[in-house]
């Protein structure tokens, strides 16, 4: 590294990249809560893989060196490392750029997003007060369920704290645009590669509302492909957790969706213009302060909430008839944050 780089304020190492202005990638850590999960394992694979991340902790309650063993020996850019045990917390999170985390439990079959509140809010508010006080400006990919609820607890906790950047907190929603693609894809006959799908509202059941209108490429589908479309994708993780039968939800598809997004932030991060996905965020495109919609990522986190554009009438009565539940979901993460 040359002395006039080492100076800067932006940490960067000398290392090409296609699609940067200059020839450096800034050096970025990347945290994962929860690593030796269902999702974390193969998300720590994923992370590994992209060439972004300069270092990538790994920390869970159990299990890590082994996953950071195994992990640190592909021959790629980050240096990894195994963090277990809350002592150790502390430094898996210092100088983190992005924390994505997938601790807590997952569903089985018969049970809500919802019935995970009990067990996982509390894993959700110490890992946030633990993000607040050792990496208060890092970027927070959310995925433990239920989503609706957790972002909201990590905002109360960083409110609490005094660190709370609406730009930096993400609810991961990135699988229901996955599952919206793929499914849309098969209906329309179009190249899965080139399908884009908008998906907003929160991340369960009927509050996840795909807009098909807006898909591209453009494809005649009856209002009875739409309505089945819309079902499929609000009830995909269902449909994982009843093929799992007992031994949890997503994990491959959820990792393969979180490494999207995790990638979009770094993207951002970074520098490099129009990053736009789909993400659960403090929001003021409908009454509720949170909403899942299209989100420009940038250097600070959201740059920009993009608006829903135009609906059909069937996405106009599914807008209005997720509102109750998912008020209902934030207020709930709201309370128990401030309460408990
Ligand atoms: P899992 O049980 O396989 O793994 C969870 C991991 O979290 C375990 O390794 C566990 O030790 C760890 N953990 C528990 N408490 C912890 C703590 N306090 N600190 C750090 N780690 C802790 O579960 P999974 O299948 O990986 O799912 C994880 C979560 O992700 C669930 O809540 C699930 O519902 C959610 N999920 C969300 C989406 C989404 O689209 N947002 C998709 C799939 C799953
Ligand atoms: C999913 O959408 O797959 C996750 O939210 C996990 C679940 O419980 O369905």
């Amino acid at each position: 590294r040359s002395s006039s780089v080492k100076s800067q304020q932006v940490k960067q190492v000398l290392v090409p990249r296609r699609g940067y202005g200059s020839e450096s990638v800034p050096e970025r850590k990347v945290a994962i809560l929860g690593a030796a999960g269902g999702i974390g394992q193969p998300l720590a694979l994923l992370m590994k893989l992209n060439p972004l991340v300069s270092n990538l902790a790994l920390y869970d309650i159990a299990n890590t060196p082994g996953v950071a063993a195994d992990v640190s020996h592909i021959n790629t850019r980050s240096q990894v490392a195994g963090y277990m045990s809350e002592e150790q917390l502390g430094q898996a999170l210092e100088g983190s750029d992005i924390v994505i985390i997938p601790a807590g439990v997952p569903r089985k079959p018969g049970m809500t997003r919802d019935d995970l509140f009990n067990i996982n809010a509390g894993i959700v508010k110490s890992l946030s007060a633990a993000i607040a006080k050792y990496c208060p400006n890092a970027i927070v990919n959310m995925i433990s369920n239920p989503v609706n609820s957790t972002v909201p607890i990590a905002a109360e906790i960083f409110k609490k704290a005094g660190t709370f950047n609406e730009k930096k907190l993400f609810g991961v929603t990135t699988l229901d645009v996955v599952r919206a693609k793929t499914f849309y894809s098969g209906k329309a006959e179009v190249p899965v590669e080139e399908v884009n799908v908008p998906v907003v509202g929160g991340h369960a059941g009927i509050t996840i509302l795909p807009l098909f209108s807006q898909a591209t490429p453009k494809a005649n589908l009856r209002d009875e492909d739409i309505k089945y479309l819309t079902k499929r994708t609000q009830d995909g993780g269902t449909e994982v957790v009843e093929a799992k039968a007992g031994k949890g939800s997503a994990t491959l598809s959820m990792a393969y969706a979180g490494a999207i997004f995790a990638d979009a932030c770094l993207k951002g991060l970074n520098g490099v213009p129009d990053v736009v996905e789909c993400s659960f965020v403090q929001s003021s495109v409908t009454e509720l302060p949170f909403f899942a919609s299209k989100v420009r990522l940038g250097k600070e986190g959201v740059e920009e909430v993009l608006g829903l554009g135009p609906l059909s009438e069937f996405e106009k009565e599914g807008l209005e008839l997720l509102k109750p539940e998912l008020k209902a979901s934030i207020e709930k993460g709201i309370k128990f944050a401030n309460e408990s």
